[in-house]
């Protein structure tokens, strides 16, 4: 049943991103100078992704904020403030301080004390569709977001079209993600056992946080990510020990067209090196005719990936005990 419902959220990703944001009629935020969101998790990874897929169209600075509160920011900071559930702790906090500081905010979540707070201040929100855990959200918050940030020139006017046409072309992939020999279920076999050591280039490194955060959630299972040439500094010196659990890791890299030239050469490089010390590596390049083509199939290859994982460890991929448990605990001996 869980296993089912699970199923039924990723393969509905691609019509998540034809979906239409309902939202206030104004939004009264001013000259936008930088812009900060703010969120947690499944509320939070929308910003990070938007911000690698949209990195060369951005106008103004943009960082996500995973924390209470929020960091120095420059004054009049435009605030996004996003909490699925509309409870989380972190994320009312930063909303609380954005509005402390008289920053410009804009809210969205399904319900929840977010939606309570932003009607009684009169602060714009938007709603994000019931019913869901928030991860299987993605395809909303993709949109939303994209929506928002052109409707307010932070992105381009063209953005959300650009995007949608993505998530239509990706409707179409999905024989190939569910298929016997699909890449995901290839890749759930090799990671079935292991660890999973998932590397990217600096601006698509939140696609493999994505997968990292899949993997924990649906799968139960931990996962490791760097991003290069970072991790060309450091991380590789370190990839002999321990040597009896490096010998049950799974290397795989993501490599878009879009990654710097010497990129190529340096996965090349990297997987030779560490090829006598891991179990086994792959690289993966992203299919699709556009930037925002390949970069939801690849999102999409590790959603349909956890799913399968999550099958052969025989975990419930919906519930996620501890996470619920904490934020009970938390709630019950520290009411925020
Ligand atoms: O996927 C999840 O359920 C979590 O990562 C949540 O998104 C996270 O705990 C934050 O909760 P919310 O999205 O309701 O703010």
């Amino acid at each position: 049943m869980a296993y089912s419902q699970m199923e039924a959220w990723i393969r509905e990703f691609p019509r998540q991103g034809l979906w239409t944001p309902e939202g206030p009629a104004e939004i009264p935020v001013g000259d936008i100078r930088h812009v900060v969101l703010a969120g947690m998790g499944g509320s939070a990874v929308g910003g990070d992704l938007v911000q690698a897929l949209f990195e060369p169209d951005l106008a103004v600075p943009f960082r996500v904020h995973r924390d209470y509160g929020l960091p120095p920011l420059p004054e009049g900071t435009l605030t996004v403030v996003v909490s699925y559930s509309g409870n989380t702790e972190e994320t009312l906090s930063a909303f609380a301080e954005a509005r402390r500081r008289g920053f410009p905010v804009v809210a969205a979540s399904s319900g929840g004390r977010l939606r309570e707070e932003a009607r009684q201040a009169g602060i714009p929100w938007f709603v994000l569709p019931e019913g869901y855990a928030p991860r299987a959200t993605l395809g909303y918050m993709l949109t939303l977001l994209t929506h928002l940030f052109a409707r307010l020139r932070v992105l381009p006017p063209e953005a959300p079209h650009r995007l949608q046409e993505a998530f239509r072309w990706l409707a179409s992939q999905e024989e190939a993600m569910t298929r016997e020999d699909a890449l995901p279920r290839e890749l759930a076999e090799k990671y079935y056992l292991r660890l999973p050591l998932l590397y990217a280039s600096r601006r698509f490194f939140p696609v493999v946080e994505r997968w990292r955060a899949q993997l924990n959630e649906n799968a139960k299972t931990l996962a490791h990510t760097a991003s290069l040439p970072e991790m060309n500094h450091n991380e590789i010196a370190g990839l002999y020990h321990p040597h009896r659990v490096l010998a049950a890791t799974w290397a795989t890299f993501l490599h878009f067209p879009e990654d710097p030239p010497r990129l190529k050469a340096r996965i090349q490089h990297t997987a030779e090196l560490i090829y006598e010390d891991v179990l086994g590596w792959n690289v993966i390049q992203p299919e699709g005719p556009t930037i925002e083509a390949r970069f939801l199939w690849s999102l999409w290859v590790g959603d349909w990936t956890s799913l399968y994982l999550a099958r052969a460890y025989e975990e419930d991929p919906v519930a996620i005990p501890r996470i619920t448990e904490l934020k009970t605990r938390l709630q019950k001996e520290h009411p925020a």
